[in-house]
């Protein structure tokens, strides 16, 4: 049985290791709040009204411009991240309203979005375990973005789901930064996988999680399917973005973004192959490659 340190405060009694494998899923949205999510850190206001509007198709790009805008500090930090690698926009943008006529409304959703979720957990980036899980999520929405084409899928929607599918590890971790080091380190030197440590600690693993957050929000089904499913073994027919999602999650793994380094990975071909043949073999990626195209679009956060 795996020895872990409960977070603080203690709100529930110690259990038994969870078992092994993806486990009973809770139902989504939970019904009430899972102790390990109560008093989470709230969200920034501009963070919400991103994460609210990501459904809302009718929304005019002067109403998203304008809650942008309106947060000076949070604007300019978003300019920032836009004119970085991580976007590496074909020509540089000064202002919100710029940006949105240069690249579109649902690019600078995405970008601002990404800056949010980024300043949410900034707090515990100086843990250098916890960064690693940040770049893990940032290398798996540029791998989605990157493959959704090439499957008929929209980029930007693949991007957005692949930041969003780790929204619960992102909240456990700026929460608990001990316990969550602990969960890496305990993962490691255990050989488990993530999700059986977390649900050990905190009765619930980030997939429970992330769905209890996202079931709080008016977000779209295809965020919280990648949000519930992306690491399922298999998930159900037809190939649709919570394939993606759950492909570029293990190809970031492999290229070297994984949470636990120490633990043997599929190689990059496996995971390629997990794509159905017909959109396989329209997807020419070298490994090497497109892992220098990451680390160069990571280094925004370094
Ligand atoms: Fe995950």
């Amino acid at each position: 049985m795996l020895q872990v340190q409960h977070p603080q405060p203690v709100a529930q009694p110690a259990r038994a290791a969870a078992p092994s494998g993806p486990g009973p899923a809770l139902p989504c949205p939970h019904p009430t709040t899972p102790w390990a999510l109560d008093n989470l850190p709230p969200f920034s206001p501009v963070a919400l009204k991103l994460l609210n509007v990501l459904n809302d198709e009718r929304i005019h790009v002067d109403q998203v411009s304008r809650f942008i805008t309106a947060e000076p500090v949070f604007s300019a930090r978003v300019l920032q991240i836009a004119n970085s690698p991580l976007f590496a926009l074909q020509r540089q943008v000064t202002s919100i309203p710029h940006a949105v006529i240069v690249v579109g409304l649902d690019k600078v959703k995405a970008i601002a979005l990404t800056r949010a979720l980024g300043d949410y957990i900034a707090p515990v980036l100086r843990r250098k375990a916890l960064l690693v899980c940040w770049r893990n999520t940032l290398a798996g929405a540029l791998l989605a973005e990157m493959l959704a084409p090439a499957c008929g899928l929209d980029a930007g929607e693949a991007y957005t789901a692949g930041l969003l599918c780790d929204i619960g590890r992102l909240a456990l971790l700026v929460k608990y930064p001990e316990a969550y080091t602990n969960v890496i380190t305990l993962s490691g030197e255990h050989s488990h996988d993530l999700l059986t440590t977390e649900r050990t600690l905190f009765e619930i693993d980030h997939c429970q999680a992330g769905c209890w957050i996202v079931g709080q929000m008016a977000m779209p089904a295809w965020v919280q399917e990648a949000v519930a499913h992306h690491h399922d073994e298999e998930p159900a027919a037809p190939f649709r973005l919570v394939h993606v999602v759950r492909a570029a999650d293990r190809l970031a793994d492999t290229l070297g973004y994984s949470i636990l380094p120490s633990q043997e990975q599929p190689c990059f071909e496996a995971w390629m192959n997990e794509l159905p043949p017909e959109f396989a073999a329209r997807v020419n990626l070298d490994p090497e490659t497109l892992r220098a195209e990451i680390e160069r679009k990571l280094q925004a956060w370094s």
